[in-house]
């Protein structure tokens, strides 16, 4: 590996970034939607941003026939948005190392043909034999895939040899606690946990990535970061789409697994855990582990105060009508599935006591939007007679994760005129504001990460069972014929079941107006 750059950049910062050593990636599931929509354009933008190695290629497998040349073709119309005029030539030279290879996942001949094709890619673009396996399937069939790869002696890294093999494997991990610990297992027994990359896509988002900077590279928020100074955390993951064409995946999965499990519980992670000692991998996933430990499970006879689940019919989102959950196309017309969950959950260390984190998330709600708020407490006393220092509207603190991504502050200032009028304003950065850019799509930093042998924006196996456990028992309470935790429904287009009101207003607080 190679450092590109190791600058200060035009506004004084420190900017460090490496380009990758040779290296072929083997997609399996390189028909479908992942690899055309995030896969290829993350790896075409690496590659135009000169970050790939000088030589590279992708070796997509799948069920559907497909020639090379076809194969190359599709590459180029999920290139579209992204190769513009400028990199139509880059776009054409990316297309030519790109391979494909039809096959069953469970039948022992697609891996013995593909191994001998792999040899002779890997000679041809010298890659010396650094190869990283894309798990881009339904996740019931990780196993055989794995399985079979190493029958065919594919995942063993050579001895002595620096090259690396490593495997990358797509949400969910597991469907609860004991699934989770059988697929580690079975993953382990050809594997070593260094050369696993379960991915999150929300930790490679810039603005997720950037809550560590933010905590912990500035000294004025920690000594306020904790249960003296913070009244509440909300934790908002919006969507105003709906299942669309996913409901065979969003059927088995329901939004609990789809993004609370994951997504959200990162996010609170990287929120609320303590400082880690350095920014290598594993002790910055030692503190989100230990994080995930501390929390408080929910309490199963009182759940309804504490995760309200629900499911949208149809409603109106931007001027259009759009249907209910069961009426989309491959939904079961009795669907107990849920696409809202509203929770409140506690963390039981020193710093946290007390403090509640509100999490909501939802597919069509009023808009797009995710966000973290941190809301500070109201001032102790107030000297501003007669308002109370319940009248002054507390600082809020949120960090925007998208669309509008960056940072504000709420404070209470002066306006100008009367002698006493205050009013909260905002202090805002946005980051396209500032550097004018879009923002890198999260699998371009993973896909980058995981050739660089760096694994702190992945999940480590301790993290995915210490989320499961906490999880698993609302999912089976849900399980059951359960009379505290019904299933809730909402309109499209609003911000959720009345139920989710509830969770935050018996603590005589609000959701926030977005
Ligand atoms: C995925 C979920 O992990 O995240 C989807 O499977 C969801 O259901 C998506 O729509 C949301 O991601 P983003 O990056 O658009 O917020």
């Amino acid at each position: 590996m190679n450092y590109i750059d190791d600058y200060h950049d035009v506004r004084g910062g420190f900017c460090m970034d490496t380009q990758t050593d040779n290296f072929g990636v083997i997609i399996f599931g390189a028909s479908g939607d992942l690899t055309n929509r995030k896969l290829i354009p993350a790896l075409f933008s690496l590659y135009r941003s000169g970050r790939l190695g000088s030589n590279f290629f992708i070796f997509g497998v799948a069920r559907t026939k497909m020639s090379d040349e076809e194969f190359r073709k599709k590459v180029n119309e999920s290139l579209e948005g992204e190769a513009k005029k400028d990199s139509m030539n880059e776009a054409k030279d990316f297309a030519k190392r790109c391979f494909y290879h039809v096959g069953e996942y469970d039948d022992s001949e697609t891996y013995n043909s593909l191994k001998k094709r792999l040899a002779d890619l890997e000679k041809k673009h010298s890659t010396k034999g650094n190869r990283l396996f894309y798990l881009a399937t339904p996740p019931k069939i990780y196993s055989p895939i794995v399985n079979n790869l190493s029958s065919a002696e594919l995942t063993q890294e050579p001895e002595g040899n620096s090259s690396y093999i490593h495997l990358i494997v797509e949400k969910p991990f597991g469907r609860d606690l004991k699934s989770a610990v059988e697929l580690d297992k079975e993953l382990h027994q050809y594997l070593r946990e260094d050369q696993i990359y379960r991915i999150d896509h929300y930790l490679g988002k810039e603005t997720v990535q950037n809550i560590l900077m933010f905590r912990f590279a500035n000294a004025i928020f920690e000594p306020i970061w904790n249960r003296r100074y913070i009244d509440h955390v909300q934790i908002t993951v919006a969507e105003s789409l709906g299942v669309e064409h996913r409901a065979g995946y969003f059927e088995q999965t329901g939004l609990l697994r789809d993004m609370f499990q994951n997504h959200m519980l990162q996010m609170l992670a990287l929120v609320a855990m303590e400082s880690p000692t350095s920014f290598e991998a594993d002790r910055v996933r030692d503190e989100r582990v230990k994080l995930m430990r501390s929390l408080r499970p929910f309490p199963l006879d009182d759940l309804d105060k504490y995760i309200i689940r629900g499911q949208y019919i149809s409603g109106c989102i931007d001027n259009e009508n759009v249907p209910s959950y069961r009426e989309e196309p491959g939904v079961d017309s009795d669907s107990k599935i849920e696409t809202f969950i509203a929770a409140k959950l506690f963390i039981d260390n020193w710093r946290w006591q007390g403090v509640p984190f509100y999490m909501r998330a939802g597919k069509r709600l009023r808009k797009k939007i995710s966000e973290i708020a941190i809301v500070f407490k109201h001032v102790p006393y107030s000297m501003f007679a007669p308002l109370s220092p319940e009248e002054l509207s507390p600082n809020v603190l949120v960090l925007n994760v998208q669309p509008e991504e960056g940072i504000s502050l709420t404070i209470q200032a002066k306006q100008p005129g009367a002698k006493l009028c205050m009013n909260p304003l905002s202090m805002d950065f946005r980051y396209k504001d500032l550097y004018g850019l879009e923002m890198p799509d999260a699998y371009e930093r993973l896909l980058l990460d995981c050739m660089l042998d760096d694994q702190s924006l992945f999940w480590r196996s301790d993290g995915i069972e210490a989320s499961w456990a906490f999880v698993t028992p609302v999912l089976e309470k849900w399980a059951e014929d359960c009379q505290i935790c019904p299933l809730t429904t909402y309109e499209s287009g609003s911000w959720g079941p009345k139920e989710a009101d509830q969770i935050i207003k018996q603590d005589e607080r609000n959701w926030r107006e977005l």
